[in-house]
C-alpha cells in the first residue's frame, strides 16, 4: 500500500476542469516535488488531499485511509507547511512546538522527547526563545520555517 493514493481524481468549478482524471502515488518515505505551470491544478490537488475540498469524482487515500469517508484520521496523518508559515507572532518557537505536540496528542516525556527530536532535526535550538516574529530577518525566517517544519 502507498501512503498517498491517487486514483482517477477529478475536480471541476463551474465549466472550468481544474484537475482532470489524475493518478499518482506517493511511497512511504518517498519526497515527491509537485510541479506544473499557474493554475495546472496543484492547489486543488492539495485542497482534496488534505480534505478541505470535495473532489467531483475519483479517490484519494493517505496511509490507508480515504479523504472523503475518514477526514479527521487522513487529517492527523498530514503536516502541512504553506508558503507564508502562518504562525502566531507573539508564541515563542519553543512554546509553538509544544501547543502543536498538544494538539497532537503528545504529553509529559513523549512530548519532551519529541520536541527535541524535531528541534535537533531543524536545527533551531538558537532561536527556541525567541518570539517567531522576532523583528531580526534571518532569525525570523529561520525561526519561523524551522518552527513550521518542526511542528
Ligand atoms: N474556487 C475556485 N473557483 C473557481 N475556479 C477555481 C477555484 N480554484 C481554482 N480554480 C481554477 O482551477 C484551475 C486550477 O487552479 P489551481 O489554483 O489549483 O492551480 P495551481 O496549479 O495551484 O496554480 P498556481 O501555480 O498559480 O498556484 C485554475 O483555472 C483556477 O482558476
Ligand atoms: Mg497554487
Amino acid at each position: 500500500m502507498s501512503m498517498i493514493e491517487i486514483k482517477n481524481l477529478t475536480r471541476r468549478f463551474g465549466s472550468i476542469t481544474a484537475v482532470d482524471n489524475m493518478s499518482f502515488t506517493v511511497d512511504r518515505g518517498e519526497v515527491l516535488g509537485f510541479l506544473g505551470p499557474n493554475g495546472a491544478g496543484k492547489s486543488t490537488t492539495m485542497k482534496m488531499i488534505t480534505g478541505f475540498l470535495a473532489p467531483s469524482s475519483g479517490s484519494i487515500t493517505v496511509d490507508g485511509f480515504d479523504v472523503t469517508r475518514d477526514p479527521m484520521a487522513v487529517k492527523r496523518q498530514i503536516g502541512y507547511l504553506p508558503e507564508g508559515a502562518p504562525l502566531w507572532p507573539d508564541m515563542t518557537a519553543a512554546g509553538f512546538l509544544e501547543f502543536i505536540a498538544g494538539i497532537r496528542g503528545l504529553s509529559g516525556a513523549e512530548a519532551t522527547t519529541r520536541i527535541a527530536d524535531v528541534v535537533d532535526k531543524t536545527q533551531i535550538a538558537s532561536v527556541l526563545t525567541q518570539p517567531l516574529d522576532t523583528p531580526v530577518e534571518r532569525l525570523q525566517a529561520a525561526g519561523r520555517i524551522g518552527a513550521g517544519t518542526a511542528a
